[in-house]
C-alpha cells in the first residue's frame, strides 16, 4: 500500500525571504534565478499545507542610488519609486508568489532599524571612535570603498575596490590601496578624520553565540567560510563593523547623533523584518507574536557572495537586540550563461524581460533552473541548447505526453468519465510511494534530484501507454481495456503534476482545470480521482520550445558588442568594417546609412578628464585610460591610441566618451566606454592605422561629465 503523504510533521510557520534587490537597476537573469528557487520552496511548503509568508523589498539606500539619483537629476524617492514600478512585470511575468514586496526606505524600517541600533547600544556593542577616511575634494563627501580604486596591496592588482581584492580576494582597508583614485570625479582622495560608529562583532559574547548559532544549521561549504572568518587570526583576525555614514547620505539617521546615517548594510537586512511587518499589518498577522512563537522559522535565501552579511553580522544583529534569530540561511552559487560569468550590477546574458517579451514560457525557465539546482553552493549554468533539449524532451515530450495520448479518448469515447482505481497498476503505486522521497528533496533544496526522480516515473508512465497502445485498442480492442488504460495514465498524470506543481504552478493550474479538480496539495498523492469522475475536455498544455526562440533571446546581446571587435573597441577604428562588409563611415557618407534623432540621443557622449594613461602589457595599440566621469563615476577604457599618444602627455586631458557602451571584456580588463577620436578613412592616401588618430576636445569650461549632444 502507498504511504500517506499527508502531513506528517507539525504545521511549520515560516517566514521567507529572498536578499533584498538594490533599487538602482532592473532585475536581472541572477535574481529571477533566486526568486524561482525560493519559490519553488515556498509553493511546495504551502502544498504541504503549512503557513508561509515570503516577502521581499526594495534595498534603497546607500551612496549609490543617491549619486545615480543625483546624476539624472532627480530625487533618491523617485529613482526608489520608478524601480519599484517596473517590478511586478518580473515578478508576475515568472510567477513568483511574494506575498508582499516593501522597501527599506520605509517608516517601518527607520523604526526598526534605530530600535535594533538603540538595543545593541544598551547591550553595550556599540562604540563610536574617529576614523581616518579617504574624502574627495573634489566631491565634498567621505567616499565609500566602492568609490575608490587602486592596486591591491597584497597582490598589487590594478583598479580593485578599497575593501577586497577581485582578484585575490584578499580583505582590506581602503586606505591600504596603492595610488587610490576617487572613482567619482578622478581626484587623488585627502584623508580625514571624523566619528564613526562599531558594532562590536569581536565582542567574545557575539563570537560564542555565532560559533553556536552556526552548529550545523547551515550548508557545510557556508559553515566552513563563517567558521574561517570567525577564527580568523592576526591580519584576519574578525574586525569589529563600521555601521555608520557621514552625510551626505541616503539612508536612516543614526539617533542621536547628527549627520550620521546607517550605512546601507545595517538596514538593508532589517528589510525584511520592515517587509514582514508592513505586511502583517496588512493582514492583520501579530508581527511581535509571530516572532515570539519559538515554532515560527526564519529563512533567508541569498547569493554566495552575501555569505559574510547573513552568517555573522545579521545573526549578531538580532540576537543581542532581542530579536528572533535567522533558523537558516539558504546559499545558491551565480548563474552562468554559455559558461560565462555575468556581473552582477550589469546582469549581462539573459535578459528576463526580454525573455518574456518574445513570448518565451516562464514556466519553461523556471523547470530548467530548478532541473539544475541542488541544495550545494554551486553555480548553474544555462546553456540554450541544455535548456531546448531539457524543455522539449522531458515537460513536453515525457510529462505533457501522457495526457495528450490519452485524454482524448475519455472525452470522445467515455463521456470524459474515468474508471474507478483497480488495485493492481504497480505504477501508480511507487508513484504514490515516491511521493515521500520527492517530498524529502523539494524540503532539502534538491530540485535537480527531485525532477529527475519524476522524469524516471514520467518515462514509466510512457513505457505504460506505449505498451498498451491506446490508439491501437481504440481500432481493435475492448473498450474497456482502453478505458482502464487512459484512467490509469491520467492518474499517473494527475500524481506527477502534484510533484511539479511547485515548479510549474500554471501548468499545474490548467491541468486541475482539465481533470476538473481543485488545487491539488501535497497530501492529494495519497488518493486517486474516484470512479466516475468527469474529467473536462483536453486542450495542448504546452508548447514545444523553438530553437530560434533562444536566438531571438540572445539577439539583443548581438547588438551590445561595438563595430569594432578587435584590440582597438574603445576607439574608432577607422578599418573596421561593418556587419555587411561595407566600411561604416563609407557607408554613412554616402547616405546608405543614416539614423534618426532618436537613434542618436541614444548614445550618450559625455566629457570625461583622462586621469591616468598607461601602456598595457602586451597591447599593441592599445593605451589604458583611467576616466574622470564627474558624477558618473570613473571608467576605464582601452584606447587604440598608443601610437599616436605619450600616455604622459594625456594626463589631465578633456576628452569626449561614449558613457553607455555596453561594458566589453578584453584580454586586459573591462573597457567601460569609447573616446572618441577623428582619423582618415581606410583607403585614403594616409588612412589606416595612426598615425593620425585625434582625440576630441571639448572647448575649455566643459566639465567632467557633462553631456554632449
Ligand atoms: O547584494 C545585494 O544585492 C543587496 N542589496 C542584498 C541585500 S540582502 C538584505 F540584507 F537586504
Ligand atoms: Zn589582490
Amino acid at each position: 500500500m502507498p504511504i500517506s503523504p499527508t502531513l506528517d510533521s507539525a504545521p511549520r510557520r515560516l517566514f521567507v525571504t529572498t536578499a533584498l534587490p538594490y533599487a538602482n537597476g532592473s532585475f536581472h537573469v541572477g535574481h529571477i534565478m533566486e526568486y524561482i528557487q525560493a519559490d519553488i520552496w515556498v509553493r511546495f511548503q504551502r502544498m504541504r499545507g503549512h503557513e508561509v509568508h515570503f516577502v521581499c523589498a526594495d534595498d534603497a539606500h546607500g551612496a549609490p542610488i543617491m549619486l545615480k539619483a543625483e546624476a539624472e537629476g532627480i530625487t533618491p524617492q523617485q529613482l526608489v519609486a520608478r524601480i519599484a514600478a517596473e517590478r511586478p512585470k518580473y515578478l508576475e511575468g515568472f510567477h513568483i508568489s511574494f506575498d508582499n514586496w516593501h522597501s527599506t526606505d520605509s517608516p517601518e524600517n527607520v523604526e526598526l532599524s534605530q530600535d535594533i541600533y538603540r538595543k545593541l547600544k544598551a547591550a553595550g556593542l556599540i562604540y563610536s571612535r574617529p576614523v581616518e577616511q579617504f574624502y574627495d575634494p573634489v566631491k565634498g563627501m567621505f567616499l565609500a570603498d566602492r568609490y575608490i580604486k587602486g592596486e591591491c596591496p597584497i597582490c598589487g592588482a590594478r583598479d580593485q575596490y578599497g575593501d577586497a581584492c577581485e582578484v585575490c580576494s584578499s580583505v582590506y582597508q581602503p586606505t591600504d590601496l596603492k595610488n587610490p583614485y576617487s572613482t567619482l570625479s578622478g581626484a587623488a582622495p585627502v584623508l580625514k578624520t571624523s566619528d564613526h560608529f562599531f558594532f562590536k562583532l569581536s565582542d567574545p559574547r557575539c563570537t560564542a553565540f555565532l560559533r553556536e548559532w552556526i552548529g550545523d544549521r547551515l550548508q557545510s561549504q557556508v559553515a566552513n567560510k563563517a567558521r574561517e572568518w570567525l577564527d580568523g587570526e592576526g591580519e584576519k583576525a574578525l574586525g569589529d563593523w563600521d555601521i555608520s555614514r557621514d552625510a551626505p547620505y541616503f539612508g536612516i539617521p543614526i539617533p542621536d547623533a547628527p549627520g550620521k546615517y546607517f550605512y546601507v548594510w545595517l538596514d538593508a537586512p532589517v528589510g525584511y523584518l520592515a517587509s514582514f511587518r508592513n505586511y502583517c499589518a496588512k493582514k492583520g498577522i501579530d508581527f511581535d507574536a509571530f516572532l515570539a512563537d519559538p515554532r515560527s522559522e526564519q529563512i533567508h535565501f541569498i547569493g554566495k557572495d552575501i555569505i559574510y552579511f547573513h552568517t555573522l553580522f545579521w545573526p549578531a544583529m538580532l540576537k543581542f537586540a532581542g530579536y528572533k534569530v535567522p533558523d537558516n540561511v539558504y546559499v545558491h552559487g551565480f548563474i552562468t550563461v554559455s559558461g560565462e560569468k555575468m556581473s552582477k550590477s550589469r546582469g549581462t546574458g539573459i535578459s528576463p524581460l526580454r525573455y518574456l517579451d518574445i513570448g518565451m514560457n516562464p514556466e519553461w525557465l523556471r523547470y530548467y533552473i530548478a532541473a539544475k539546482l541542488n541544495a550545494n553552493v554551486e553555480d548553474v549554468d544555462f546553456n540554450p541548447d541544455d535548456f531546448v533539449a531539457r524543455v522539449n524532451s522531458d515537460l513536453v515530450g515525457k510529462y505533457v505526453n501522457i495526457a495528450s495520448r490519452c485524454a482524448g479518448f475519455i472525452a470522445k469515447r467515455f463521456n470524459g468519465r474515468l474508471l474507478g482505481h483497480q488495485e493492481g497498476s504497480a505504477i501508480i503505486a511507487e508513484m504514490q510511494d515516491a511521493a515521500g522521497s520527492i517530498r524529502g528533496l523539494f524540503e532539502a533544496r534538491e530540485f535537480a534530484k527531485a525532477l529527475r526522480e519524476i522524469m524516471l516515473l514520467a518515462d514509466k508512465a510512457n513505457v505504460f501507454v506505449d505498451l498498451k497502445k491506446p490508439w491501437e485498442v481504440a481500432k481493435t480492442g475492448q473498450p474497456a481495456d482502453l478505458h482502464r488504460t487512459c484512467t490509469d495514465a491520467l492518474q499517473m498524470f494527475r500524481l506527477l503534476t502534484i510533484f511539479l506543481k511547485p515548479v510549474l504552478p500554471m501548468l499545474a493550474a490548467s491541468v486541475e482545470k482539465f481533470l476538473n479538480i481543485g488545487p491539488l496539495a501535497w497530501a492529494d498523492a495519497g488518493a486517486l480521482l474516484p470512479a466516475e469522475h468527469r474529467i473536462n475536455a483536453y486542450s495542448h498544455l504546452m508548447t514545444r520550445v523553438d530553437p530560434r526562440l533562444l536566438d531571438a533571446l540572445f539577439e539583443s546581446d548581438k547588438e551590445a558588442p561595438q563595430v569594432n571587435t578587435k584590440e582597438t573597441s574603445s576607439t574608432p577604428h577607422p578599418a573596421t568594417p561593418a556587419k555587411s562588409g561595407v566600411p561604416v563611415a563609407h557607408a554613412a557618407a554616402e547616405g546608405h546609412l543614416t539614423i534618426s534623432i532618436d537613434d542618436f540621443a541614444k548614445i550618450d557622449l559625455r566629457i570625461a578628464r583622462i586621469v591616468r594613461a598607461e601602456y598595457v602589457d602586451g597591447a599593441d595599440k592599445l593605451l589604458r585610460l583611467t576616466l574622470d566621469l564627474g558624477a558618473l563615476g570613473a571608467r576605464q577604457v582601452f584606447a587604440g591610441i598608443k601610437s599616436a599618444y605619450d600616455p604622459a602627455s594625456l594626463e589631465g586631458r578633456l576628452t569626449v566618451v561614449v558613457a553607455n557602451l555596453a561594458p566589453r571584456k578584453m584580454r586586459f580588463g573591462l573597457s567601460e566606454g569609447m573616446v572618441l577620436a577623428a582619423s582618415l578613412e581606410p583607403g585614403s592616401a594616409k588612412g589606416g592605422d595612426a598615425p593620425g588618430l585625434y582625440l576630441l576636445v571639448p572647448d575649455s569650461g566643459a566639465q567632467p561629465g557633462m553631456r554632449v549632444k
